[in-house]
């Protein structure tokens, strides 16, 4: 559901509380303002939707407000309210800007339609942009790609998700493409046109997560504003809200979490009426759960109650068969935006690429073929401009840790393979030294040269 905000502009509190308590409902959130320059303020904090104003206001005039407005905010409905009679007064205000105007003592029927029309006018603008946000989202992010089977089978799982309304937890190592799974669900969904929403749990301070995620009523704390405030979960309505960093969520929140979860209800900080929410719940995760499940940092009812469907990521380096087809997609990107024509890598670039552990997965890859493309003379990139990717991957023995990934079943000597890859592997970091590679594997000198023989290593 779309929310709205109304701003009243009037120096006399009757009238402010008053019509207050004719325009007030769940779907607008009430400001008020008793003169030009709070009402400046207001406008500055919270870009009210449509605003109400009184044309005398004390020694002010409400007129002038008009040319702040048209500055600042543009896109407001200001309706004018002017003295019983005073018809020349409002048809300036007219021709200032103002989308109507009222006579003070109008019915307040009449009131409450001329603020409906002008809501009806700003909930079609919003969808309209919402809509057109939604459109360069998916365009922002650019194609997915993949190629590998590890792949295929999250996008299935994805696309299978977009069909339903259940909750889904997306694991999977830093950079490797969680947010933007996320996205794709929901603008494959039939939300795609309600708001996504993301919180991102480890990056909002502990202390305003809970008024962030839930809003607070009027009065809830000190320095709570005095009209309240409407929290993401109820800002998603209708929508998905996507719960990012999931595991940095404090433990107390998580029970309200859960209750959300469970009841499509919650209460705002200070509130006491539960406000009921239709919102789709995604989640994703970088760190391990289940070890969080053991050390109690986690509940484990709320993991299993977003864990209903599951979408596991792979780093890259488990699918190798991505990075090329990546790489080169980002070139494309890149050359675009930054008006280069970097053709691509030569066949040692793309071997370097295809060795590199990638610990920063798709976004490090993101990151290094942009840098290369900008700094890159010629129109073929060589493995003289990947240096970096070699240095920064632990030049000397530090990177002592042997990828594998080994299909049971589908290799013919499981066991064999992986021998050979750990001696491979210590042999490069050893840069072909045999005592190094001998101590790196724990073995003596001759039983290496016997691998290194078996496997034409030397
Ligand atoms: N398969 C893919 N095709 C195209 N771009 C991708 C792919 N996977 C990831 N990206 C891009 O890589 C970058 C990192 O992805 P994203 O932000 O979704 O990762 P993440 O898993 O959410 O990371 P974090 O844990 O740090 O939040 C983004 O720019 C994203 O668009
Ligand atoms: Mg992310």
């Amino acid at each position: 559901m779309l929310r709205y905000r109304i701003l009243i502009v009037d120096d006399e509190q009757i009238v402010r509380n008053s019509l207050r308590r004719l325009l007030e409902n769940d779907e607008r959130e009430i400001l008020l303002a008793a003169d030009l320059s709070q009402a400046k303020k207001m406008i500055r904090q919270f870009m009210p939707d449509v605003m109400i104003v009184d044309y005398k206001l004390g020694d002010e005039n409400g007129i002038d407000l008009l040319p702040f407005v048209r500055e600042y905010h543009p896109e407001a409905m200001v309706i004018v309210l002017t003295a019983y009679g005073n018809i020349a007064l409002a048809v300036d205000a007219i021709k200032k800007g103002a989308y109507d105007f009222l006579q003070k003592e109008s019915d307040p029927a009449l009131l409450r339609h001329v603020i409906d029309k002008a809501l009806e006018k700003v909930h079609l603008r919003k969808e309209v942009e919402l809509l057109q946000l939604s459109q360069a989202n998916r365009q922002a992010s650019g194609p997915i790609v993949y190629q590998s089977p590890a792949m295929k089978r999250v996008m299935a799982l994805a696309n299978e998700y977009a069909q339903s309304d259940c909750t889904v937890l997306l694991e999977g190592e830093t950079g490797t493409g969680k947010s933007m799974i996320a996205e794709y669900i929901h603008y494959s969904s039939q939300r795609k046109d309600k708001p996504l929403i993301t919180i991102n749990c480890g990056a909002i301070p502990r202390e305003l997560i809970e008024s962030e995620l839930f809003g607070y009523d009027a009065g809830a704390f000190t320095g709570a504003r005095s009209q309240g405030k409407v929290g993401l979960i109820e800002q998603a309505d209708g929508g998905t809200l996507f719960l990012d960093e999931i595991s940095d969520l404090a433990v107390e929140l998580q029970s309200k979490l859960l209750y959300v979860l469970e009841k499509g209800e919650f209460l705002r900080v200070g509130g006491v009426k539960p406000k009921k929410v239709e919102v789709r719940f995604l989640a994703a995760t970088n760190a391990n759960l289940q070890a969080l499940l053991q050390e109690r940092k986690f509940r484990q009812d709320l993991y299993y109650r977003l864990n209903v469907g599951n979408i596991r990521i792979p780093p890259l380096r488990e699918r190798k068969e991505d990075i090329l087809p990546l790489a080169r997609m980002f070139i494309q990107y890149f050359n675009k935006k930054f008006h280069k024509s970097i053709e691509g890598f030569t066949p040692e670039a793309e071997a370097e690429l295809l060795q590199y552990p990638w610990p920063g997965n798709i976004r490090e890859l993101r990151n290094i073929v942009e840098r290369v493309l900008l700094i890159s003379k010629s129109p073929v990139i060589g493995k003289k401009e990947l240096r970096f990717l070699v240095d920064a991957q632990p030049g000397g023995l530090d990177d002592r840790v042997c990828h594998l990934e080994i299909e049971l079943g589908q290799c013919d000597n499981a066991l064999n393979y992986a021998i050979r890859r750990i001696v491979e592997h210590a042999w490069e970091l050893s840069q072909h030294n045999q005592s190094t590679a001998a101590r790196l594997l724990g073995i003596p000198r001759t039983t290496l040269q016997n691998y290194l023989q078996k496997y034409r290593l030397v």
